[in-house]
Parts: C-alpha cells; structure tokens; sequence
C-alpha cells in the first residue's frame, strides 16, 4: 500500500513505533465496518470511478461520514463543493441536506464531471446536485456573479496550489455562520517547512497565512492519518462579516 501511495506524497512510507499505512488503513477499515452504513450508490461511485480509470483520491469513507455529519450539525441547505473527482464526497455531502436542499460542486476535468453526473443520478441525488464543469477560478467567479451564495457549508479539495484562490472567493460565497473545511492540508507533515519545493505545500501554507490574518474567521486544523496516509483537515468557522 505504502509503495501505491508513494506518487502522491514523497514519503507515505513513513512510520511511527511501527504504526505505518497498513496499520492505519486496517483501523480506517474497522472503522468504517464498524461505523459507516454501507450505502450501495456510495460502493457503486467508487466501483464506476476506478472503472473509469479515475485516481483513487477520493475521501475515505469515514471522513466522508464526517462530512456528512457536519453538514447536518450546521443544518446546511446549500453546500458548495471545490473538486468533484467521481462524486464520492459529494454524495456524503448532498445526503446530508433536506429534500429542498442544493449542492453545486466544481470540477475541472470533462471525464470527472461526467462519472460524477452519473454516480450522483444513481444515487437519486441529481435535481439536488449541480455538477459545474470548468476551473474552479472561472466558476467561483460565476457563482459570485450569479449571487448564487451564500453557503452554508464549503468543502475545498481541488488543486491544492489553488487553496487561498478558493478560501477568498469561498468567503466571498458566505454568511456568518458558514463552516469552511479543508482537505489535504498537512501533506505527509510538510507543511511545517517553509522552504518547500512543492508547490501544493506552499499551497496549503498561505491557505494558513490567511486564515491567521482573516478577523472574520476562526479556524483550527486536526491532523489525520488512516487510508490516505498522514494529512489532515482544516475547519473554519465564519464567525464575521
Ligand atoms: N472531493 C473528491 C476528491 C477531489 S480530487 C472526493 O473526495 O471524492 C480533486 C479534484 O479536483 C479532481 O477531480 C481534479 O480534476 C479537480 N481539480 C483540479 N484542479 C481543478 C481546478 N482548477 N478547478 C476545478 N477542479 C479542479
Ligand atoms: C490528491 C488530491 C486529494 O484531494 C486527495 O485527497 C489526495 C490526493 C492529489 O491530487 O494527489
Ligand atoms: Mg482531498
């Protein structure tokens, strides 16, 4: 598993008193049959996407309880999602909302869009979701000139270079009272250095620097490890207009 992971973060071999990518995906599995309600629609997006030949990159299926489980503490009725891939987080996100409730999810690549337009209609969820096909730059901008927000609940998980581009325009798409979460934003630990190469991490870190330097916003960031490796989540909370 560590070596299939490897093209994604330099270093997912890493492990701690022997704790390592095996370990932790073997307790995100018990988790997840412990926890997580087999949902067919769910197995049927992961089975279409990789048949599509789609990167496996999705959520794991208990963060994307966790998602699901946020959307509904917020009560959210409108959720806007950065990054679709095949429709897999989206389909957690959108069971979260009520009957009357919408979802626009932003996607850049032709194929993404499409799998996801027909995993989230297997699902029953497509008069809820609204797949918009383009970059997310592009989109956000429409959506803001649409005056399609506020949101309730935003999910940002596309390019990660992009993640100050997406919190600005996504706190232009809030209220006071919108949960803002991140994917992906420690890296494999990297985050911490400074002098990163990679432009993903240096993503990640001025994602931070705004967040540290936005007064309309409190913001904390848990670190994860399980079947994705050692990454983490940031939730913001707009507390501010
Ligand atoms: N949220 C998904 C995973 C998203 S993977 C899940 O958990 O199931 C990241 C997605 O962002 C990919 O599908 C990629 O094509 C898309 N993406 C990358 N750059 C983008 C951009 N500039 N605009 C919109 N989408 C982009
Ligand atoms: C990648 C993107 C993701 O959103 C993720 O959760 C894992 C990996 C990637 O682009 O490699
Ligand atoms: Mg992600």
């Amino acid at each position: 598993m560590a070596a299939r992971f490897a093209f994604l973060w330099p270093g997912a071999e890493l492990s701690w008193r022997g704790m390592n990518l095996e370990h932790w995906t073997a307790v995100d599995r018990y988790i997840t049959d412990t926890l997580v309600t087999p949902d067919p629609a769910l197995a049927a997006a992961l089975s279409a996407s990789a048949a599509a030949g789609l990167p496996p990159i999705n959520v794991a299926p208990n963060q994307g309880r966790l998602l699901q489980l946020l959307a509904r503490m917020q009560g959210a009725r409108n959720i806007l999602e950065i990054g679709t891939l095949g429709g897999y987080s989206t389909i957690w996100l959108a069971r979260a909302l009520p009957a009357d409730g919408r979802l626009v999810t932003l996607e850049a690549e032709a194929l993404h869009a499409s799998i996801a337009r027909e995993n989230i209609a297997r699902a029953g969820l497509e008069k809820i979701v609204q797949v918009r096909l383009g970059p997310a730059l592009k989109t956000l901008q429409q959506l803001v000139a649409e005056k399609a927000g506020p949101f309730d609940f935003v999910f940002i998980d596309a390019d990660k270079e992009s993640y100050p581009d997406y919190f600005r325009w996504s706190l232009k798409l809030s209220r006071r009272g919108t949960c803002i979460i991140a994917d992906n934003v420690v890296r494999n630990g990297a985050v911490i250095d400074p002098a990163h190469e990679d432009p993903r991490v240096q993503g990640v870190r001025r994602f931070n620097e705004l967040l540290a330097a936005e007064p309309r916003v409190s913001a904390t960031t848990i670190q994860t490890v399980g079947s994705k490796g050692y990454d983490g989540f940031t939730l913001a909370l707009v507390t501010g207009d």
